[in-house]
């Protein structure tokens, strides 16, 4: 496993590639858990050179207390990583990325990810962000493919706009979110909750589940739905609701009727913690949770 901070040298190193066989890519924002290592593990498994990047990407963040606040560990990451077979960690460092002068951002203009939360997330300086970081991590490491945890939709459908509108070639591969046996979809910050917040937690995927049932049952009006999973989540009163969504599962734009390809978002504050999680309907009882 090697391990790149300087970005000529990941250039220079990706360019080498070119001969050698497809790249497959997983960049995060470290603090990494068992979801993280599941794609790592796709992409060792179905390319030939695997790499992962480590990158707390300052602009895609409002508040800079939210910033400050984001959790690291770059040793118990590489720890982590060391147990794939990962050929490559890339971690850049901030001040090489955005250095002095820096002024050139990727600016998603249409907001099919506009799934706005009390707190505004959802919002063009989180999409502006994340667009640009992909941008340059595709371009630094030139994988080709990258690879997501289904968890994450809105950070999805943001690389998919900026990958299609700008012709990047890189094939994206996403795949199914990793959960706790009760359901929690995995995240970096589950274990900062109390017990008792930890326990109020599962309320979230139960209501994703609520709404499969109704769908299951041959509910296809969205509003119906998401009462029944907003009502679902209200009776934890240590869960704070930021939003449910029923919307089509590539461009999060909201539908008026349950089709095969929509998703069920959910997000909300636990205690500090901020969780998202969805599930897709791909028809009949073939369902992505
Ligand atoms: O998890 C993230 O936010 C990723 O690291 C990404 C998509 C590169 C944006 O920083």
């Amino acid at each position: 496993m090697r391990i790149i901070h300087n970005l000529d040298e990941m250039t220079e190193t990706a360019r080498g590639w070119l001969a050698g066989g497809s790249v497959g890519f997983v960049p995060t924002m470290g603090f990494l858990h068992q979801g993280h290592k599941t794609l790592v593990q796709a992409a060792h498994q179905e390319c030939e050179i695997s790499v992962a990047s480590i990158f707390v990407n300052p602009v895609q963040f409002e508040e800079s207390e939210d910033l400050i606040r984001y959790p690291r560990d770059l040793s118990r990451d590489l720890q982590l990583l060391s147990t794939t077979s990962v050929d490559v960690v890339f971690v850049p460092r901030a001040e090489e990325i955005y250095p002095a002068g820096f002024s050139t951002f990727v600016m998603p203009t249409s907001s099919p990810w506009a799934v706005q939360s009390a707190k505004g997330a959802g919002s063009w300086i989180y999409a502006r962000g994340v667009a640009t970081i992909i941008t340059k991590l595709f371009q630094l490491v030139r994988p080709d493919v990258a690879y997501f945890g289904q968890k994450n939709a809105q950070q999805i459908a943001i690389v998919r706009q900026v990958v299609r509108d700008l012709n990047i070639d890189v094939g994206l591969r996403i795949l199914p979110t990793v959960r706790e046996s009760d359901g929690l979809a995995l995240g970096s910050r589950n274990h900062f909750l109390t017990q008792l917040e930890r326990r109020a937690a599962r309320v979230l995927y139960r209501a994703l589940l609520a709404g499969k049932a109704l769908v299951d049952g041959n509910v296809r009006n969205p509003a119906e739905i998401e009462k029944a999973m907003i009502d679902l989540v209200v009776t934890e009163p240590v869960v704070n609701l930021d939003y449910v969504k029923v919307c089509h599962s590539d461009t999060l734009s909201a539908v008026d009727t349950i089709l095969p390809g929509t998703m069920f978002m959910i997000a909300a504050h636990i205690g500090k913690v901020h969780f998202i999680d969805n599930i897709i309907w791909r028809g009949g009882t073939n369902w992505l949770l």
